[in-house]
């Protein structure tokens, strides 16, 4: 089952250049299981034909109050019902003006009126449209009655200008409307994540790594936030992108981040440590870069701190996840590290395999929790992985 199956999303699009975006923000929808239905305003419908959101979302697309359309009887009603959530994207400044006060002179601005489902709007418009007072006055009156404003980005404008009032990206509004219908089953708790590798420096030009892109630990960052959690995100060296709404420390080394870990401790419900942290750091620091002088070249390396078994040995309230990344005896590591870690459960993980481990979009993990019990899960995204670490976590706090 897809994350929006069942769920009814009817769309509003008014007439800006972005509404082109909205066929791959309806696109996206689609694809997650939802029943999308189109409304177009009459200046929408000049940027793009209504016939392309039918042929997307399989469903005729309104345009006109009065045009007696298949199927429903008295469209606006119908259609304002049938709505779980109402998005309008591209919004302008005409149709916030209107949805503002309450104008209901065509047939989405009459829907907006006539359904007590709730709203999200995602404003583009040129950058002075958007600032003008009376545009921001419209805004802060939606926002007041409960509506989401999906923030416009800063970028280059339609009109030839670059500042604020870009639509936002089609993932991101999608993203919104995952998380409008995620059940919150975290609501009310703090979730420290650590992920990404940590960097070790060798002189001021190099440095030690690992391949971890930071991927795992972001999804479930993005997880658990999606489920109403207050997250803090702690990352080392990463490629993943920042999931929007967590807070977001960015750290280097060991020791960083075990500070910075430390810092949230006390104070958060759970701690999941994705992280791939080197377990070694160099000795000496070279203060000025190293010249190639000698036929070779040794470095020193000394034991960074185990944060998690740090955060085991501390632990008063706080539910620990840990990671296992192994290439052979996978179960057998992973048990030991739950009880040398004083862990709750352990992801367990053959990085050998082909479709786990570092850089790709997949993982086969098992979890297991204190008493040993193993749950072997399929190959999955990591998206996916990072639900269902989630959802145990939530069942355990
Ligand atoms: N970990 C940590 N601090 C370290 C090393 C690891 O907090 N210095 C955490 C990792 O984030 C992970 C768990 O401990 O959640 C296990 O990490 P892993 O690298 O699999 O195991 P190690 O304990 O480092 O043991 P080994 O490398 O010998 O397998």
């Amino acid at each position: 089952m897809n994350e929006l199956t069942g769920k009814n999303i009817l769309i509003g699009v008014t007439g800006g250049i972005a509404a082109y975006k909205v066929v791959e923000v309806v696109s996206r929808l689609k694809k997650l299981g939802a029943e999308v239905r189109v409304v177009m305003t009459r200046a929408a419908a000049e940027f793009v034909a209504p016939r392309t959101f039918q042929e997307i979302t399989k469903n005729p697309v309104s345009v006109e109050m009065f045009a007696g359309t298949v199927n429903f009887h008295v469209e606006h009603i119908a259609l304002a019902n049938f709505a779980d959530v109402v998005l309008i994207a591209p919004a302008t400044a005409n149709f916030l003006a209107k949805a503002a006060h309450g104008i209901a002179d065509d047939l989405l601005t009459t829907i907006v009126l006539a359904t007590t489902a709730p709203m999200m709007v995602a404003p583009s418009m040129n950058t002075r449209m958007l600032e003008h007072p009376a545009t921001q006055a419209n805004l802060k009156i939606l926002e007041s009655r409960g509506v989401k404003i999906i923030d416009a980005e800063i970028g280059l404008l339609a009109c030839g200008t670059s500042g604020k009032g870009r639509l936002s990206e089609p993932e991101n509004i999608c993203a919104e409307i995952v998380k409008f219908f995620a059940p919150k089953i975290l609501s009310g708790k703090k979730i420290l994540v650590t992920a990404g590798g940590t960097i070790e420096p060798i002189d001021p030009v190099r440095f030690i790594c690992n391949r971890s892109s930071g991927k795992m630990g972001y999804e479930i960052a993005r997880a658990a936030q999606l489920h109403g959690a207050e997250v803090i995100l702690i990352s080392g060296n990463a490629t993943a992108e920042v999931p929007a709404g967590v807070k977001f420390v960015k750290v280097e080394t060991a020791l960083e981040m075990r500070a910075a870990v430390l810092e949230e401790y006390e104070n958060v419900d759970a701690v999941i440590m994705s992280a791939a942290v080197s377990d070694y750091r160099v000795k000496n620091v070279a203060a000025q870069k190293i010249k190639k002088s000698n036929e070779t070249l040794t470095l020193e390396l000394v034991k960074n701190p185990d944060i998690l078994k740090e955060l085991g040995q501390r632990k008063n309230h706080q539910l620990l996840v840990g990671f296992a990344a192994e290439t052979e005896n996978v179960i057998e590591y992973a048990r030991g590290k739950i009880a040398e870690k004083n862990l709750d459960f352990i992801v367990a993980n053959d990085v050998s395999q082909e479709g786990a481990g570092f850089g790709v979009d997949t993982n086969i993990a098992s979890l297991i929790n204190r008493a040993g019990d193993v749950e072997s899960l399929p190959k999955m995204t990591k998206a996916e992985l990072a639900e269902r670490i989630i959802r145990r976590v939530a069942e355990s706090i």
